[in-house]
Formats: structure tokens, C-alpha cells, sequence
């Protein structure tokens, strides 16, 4: 399949008083279904072009289309985001005081879904995370690794038809990493989904079909050979 999900030409986006230009006129298409690993220097705009496709912030020029949708001209960009994109960041960002599943639940809520189909759909990824036994643990009580696999699990818990990972194995050491890692990879073949991340580590970034290089706010290299 050749359809672009994400679609972005010449996107600009300044902080700062117009001072720091985050992205200068970035180019990024992305198929349905592909992985792609973005890298590039720190500060070179990763997590701002992230968050731009994830609608958590807006462009100043340029275009932008993710899922069908111009972001640009939108005004709902909360309804698109709880439907097509699923986050994982560096630091997982659970609820301290809600149990796994009840994290896991969270995004549901916004769906007109009764609370036993709620259940189902978190267990159903809370196995395929490999956590079924540690559903009603809060997550202070989980190692890091455990507390990102139900991060992952709370990204796909809506269906979306996006993954945006900002360097989702950053506070993880090797070995943890790895395990996300292959979970991350296998769930998107799983659920079909479009998997975007950004990592530092070139082994990582090798995992996925091509690897995008950023550099001061642009696209500058692409590299769709890996072996
Ligand atoms: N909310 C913000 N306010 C001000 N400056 C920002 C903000 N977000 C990012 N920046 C700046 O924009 C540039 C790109 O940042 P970022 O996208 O976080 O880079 P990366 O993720 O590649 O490290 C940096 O100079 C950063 O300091
Ligand atoms: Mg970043």
C-alpha cells in the first residue's frame, strides 16, 4: 500500500519570541503501516515535529495532513488526536494513583463504550504486553520497564492508526530497552499500526523499514536501505 498517512511540506515552527526556529521548512512522508526511526543532534526539532504530527502543538506555516486530516485547518485537534494517535514518551507519564488496568482504561473514556468493553480491550493489550498479572498493582510498584510496557499498552488501547514514540527506551537500561523495543515493533505488525520513534542509539533506529535523519529543523537525509 502506497497511501501517505502523514503528509508535511515546508513546516515551520518558531519558539520563543520567533527566536528558535524549531522547524525550518521540514519535508516528511510517511506510509500507512511503516516503521520509521527519526534521528538527529539533540535539539534539532525531533520532539517538535513529533508533537506537531500528534496535534499537541500547532505550526506556524507549512502543511501538515496526518490520517486524512489538515492539521492546520482543524479545530478539533483533540477528538483527532484521542482517535488516530497513540503517545509514548521517554518518561511514561501513569497515573500514580490508578491501578495498571485503570491506566490502561483511561483513553477509553472519551468513546461510548460500556465498561466491560472497556475491561476487555485493556486486558486484551495488557496480555499482549505480557502484564496480565499486575493489573491491579499501582505503578510505583512496577520496575521501568513494566510501567513503559503499559504506556505502550495505554497508546494502543483506542485503535489508533498512529504510534508517535519519543525516544521511548531513554530512561531504560539495555536490556529493558531491547524487550520494549521488540514488543513496540511486534505490536505494530500486530495492530496494524504506523510506528514513528525517535531514539539516539543507531542499533535501535536500525530496527525500523527506514530511518529519517533531522538537522536544524529539516529533513536531511533518508535512508530506507537497512539491512
Ligand atoms: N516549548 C518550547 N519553548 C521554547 N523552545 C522550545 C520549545 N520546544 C522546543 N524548543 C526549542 O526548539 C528546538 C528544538 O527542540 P526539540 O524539538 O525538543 O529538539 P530534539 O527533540 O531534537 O532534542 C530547541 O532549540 C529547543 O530548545
Ligand atoms: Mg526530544
Amino acid at each position: 500500500m502506497n497511501e501517505h498517512i502523514i503528509e508535511i511540506k515546508d513546516l515551520k515552527k518558531r519558539y520563543d519570541e520567533g527566536k528558535i526556529a524549531a522547524l525550518n521548512g521540514l519535508d516528511l512522508k510517511i506510509k500507512k503501516g511503516e516503521f520509521v526511526s527519526i534521528m538527529g543532534p539533540s535539539g534539532s526539532g525531533k520532539s517538535t515535529l513529533l508533537n506537531m504530527i500528534g496535534a499537541l502543538d500547532v505550526a506556524d506555516e507549512g502543511t501538515i495532513k496526518v490520517a486524512g486530516i489538515d492539521l492546520m485547518k482543524t479545530k478539533d485537534l483533540s477528538q483527532f488526536r484521542s482517535q488516530e494517535i497513540g503517545f509514548v514518551f521517554q518518561m511514561h507519564n501513569l497515573i500514580p494513583n490508578l491501578n495498571v488496568l485503570e491506566n490502561v482504561e483511561i483513553p477509553m473514556f472519551e468513546n461510548n463504550l460500556n465498561s466491560k468493553q472497556m475491561q476487555e480491550r485493556a486486558l486484551e493489550l495488557l496480555k499482549a504486553v505480557g502484564l496480565e498479572d499486575k493489573i491491579r498493582q499501582t505503578p510505583n510498584k512496577l520496575s521501568g520497564g513494566e510501567r513503559q510496557r503499559v504506556a505502550i499498552a495505554r497508546a494502543l488501547v483506542n485503535h489508533p492508526s498512529i504510534i508517535l514514540a519519543d525516544e521511548p527506551t531513554g530512561s531504560l537500561d539495555s536490556k529493558t530497552g531491547d524487550i520494549i523495543l521488540k514488543l513496540l515493533r511486534d505490536l505494530h505488525e500486530q495492530e496494524n499500526v504506523t510506528l514513528v520513534m525517535v531514539t539516539h542509539e543507531p542499533y535501535v533506529a536500525k530496527m525500523a523499514d527506514r530511518i529519517v535523519y533531522v538537522r536544524d529543523g529539516k529533513v536531511y537525509e533518508e535512508d530506507d536501505k537497512i539491512d
